[in-house]
């Protein structure tokens, strides 16, 4: 068994979901690391002890850098607000530390490139947590367009819709509404949302080549929650953009935070040849398929019952399903923290996952996107990438 101490630096929502993947982990998967909650950070001591005794860290500290400073620390988890993870994973990779990072990786494509610059220099694993790939029907989806049963793609569509912001009384800033900053999290829907939505479109279809964007802010100025003075308000609140794929096909995004009704609506259809494949958040354990043509022969398939094929992806044959419970239980958003844990310390020990992980040099290609998107907007012209 290999020793594994972790750092976990962020106590918030991702602090939570990561420390329960690492406690769950070797419950569902056979992994060949001692897993131990080393030490965790938050700058707030009071909501900081209570996290330590509620997911079982050794220790806890409010100063960053001595967990990374740590000899007996061997991973860092970065689960801070954005303008953090720079500083912290370039600290993390010198210290020669595997590292897990949240996305958007970055506050910037320039502040993407330092980071990837500093984790090939070190030589050390990592992953960027672009968590939706471990939903086991989006692995469906990508296993279905491997054997080549969607075809030659013609479309991409992909929204990631919420309505929290509506209202023009939620304040900017602070410990929960950092993302309304722009100096904390670099960008709106397009870095906090659109990211995950370009991981999972270029995973699933290949290289974006170029884009055209309009982003909106609805709601120009906000009360800041520290400070209580009226703040412009500069991150985009919505972003759509028009996409050409390396293969030709036509890609389509949609990411707002005025959504009516809508609570985290991130969907995902492509059309082909062969086929068509929808995925849908929030029925997260169904993928649909729609059959047209035979994988192998690329011949029209005759049949009456030609129509949309709703799976439940739940049966052992199913991507990750073979860990979890018997087939027809369905598992749930904390699981694909856990599936991208256990594919990242597999790939990590010379182990076989289920796919290979996205690493910081992926990250930096969303990251390139994202910022092609806002440029876009900005400039109100097509950008290459
Ligand atoms: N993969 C996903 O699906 C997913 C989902 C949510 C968030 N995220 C990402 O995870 C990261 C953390 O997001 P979260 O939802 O956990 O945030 P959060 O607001 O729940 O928690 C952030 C943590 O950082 C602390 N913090 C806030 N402002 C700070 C500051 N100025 N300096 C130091 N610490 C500060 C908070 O006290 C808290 O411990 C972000 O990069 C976010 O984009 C990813």
């Amino acid at each position: 068994m290999k020793r594994l101490n972790v750092g976990m630096l962020g106590t918030g929502f991702m602090g939570r979901t990561h420390s329960n993947a690492f406690n769950q982990v070797k419950r569902f998967f056979d992994l060949p690391y001692d897993i131990v909650l080393k030490s965790c950070y938050s700058r707030d001591a009071e909501k900081l002890a209570r996290f330590q005794k509620t997911w079982g860290y050794e220790k806890c500290e409010t100063d960053w850098r001595k967990i990374v400073d740590d000899d007996e620390i061997d991973l860092i988890d970065v689960v801070t607000p954005n303008f953090l993870h720079k500083e912290m994973v370039v600290a993390a990779a010198k210290a020669g530390k595997m590292i897990i990072c949240e996305k958007p990786l970055a506050m910037n494509y320039e502040e993407a490139l330092e980071m990837e610059e500093a984790v090939k220099a070190a030589g050390v694993p990592s992953v960027v947590s672009f968590c939706y790939r471990r939903n086991p029907s989006v692995a469906l989806f990508k296993q279905l367009i491997d054997e080549n049963r969607i075809g030659r793609p013609f479309h991409y569509r992909a929204t990631y819709n919420q309505d929290y912001t509506i209202s023009k009384k939620v304040p900017v800033g602070g410990a929960s509404l950092w993302r309304l900053d722009a100096n904390v999290a670099g960008s709106g829907v397009t870095g906090d949302l659109l990211a995950h939505s370009i991981d999972c479109a270029e995973w699933l279809n290949g290289p974006i080549a170029r884009v055209c964007a309009h982003t909106e802010i609805f709601i120009k100025e906000r009360q800041n929650a520290v400070t209580g003075e009226a703040t412009p308000i500069t991150i985009d609140d919505a972003c759509m953009f028009m996409a050409i794929f390396a293969n030709g096909s036509l890609g389509l995004f949609e990411s707002s935070r005025y959504a009516r009704g809508r609570k985290n609506f991130n969907t995902m259809e492509m059309n082909g040849e062969n086929g068509a494949c929808y995925f849908n958040l929030e029925e997260p354990e169904y993928l649909q398929f729609f059959r047209y043509a035979d994988p192998d022969t690329g011949k029209k398939i005759e049949d009456h019952l030609t129509g949309w094929q709703k799976i439940l992806v739940t049966n052992s044959e199913h991507p990750y399903m073979n860990h979890y419970w018997v087939p027809g239980t369905v598992i749930g958003y904390e699981h694909y923290f856990i599936n991208q844990l256990a594919d990242f310390l597999l790939e990590t020990s010379g182990g076989a996952p289920v796919y290979p992980v996205p690493t910081i040099s992926d990250a930096v290609r969303v990251q390139k996107v994202c910022d092609a998107v806002l440029r876009s907007a900005r400039e109100k012209t097509w950008v290459e990438l």
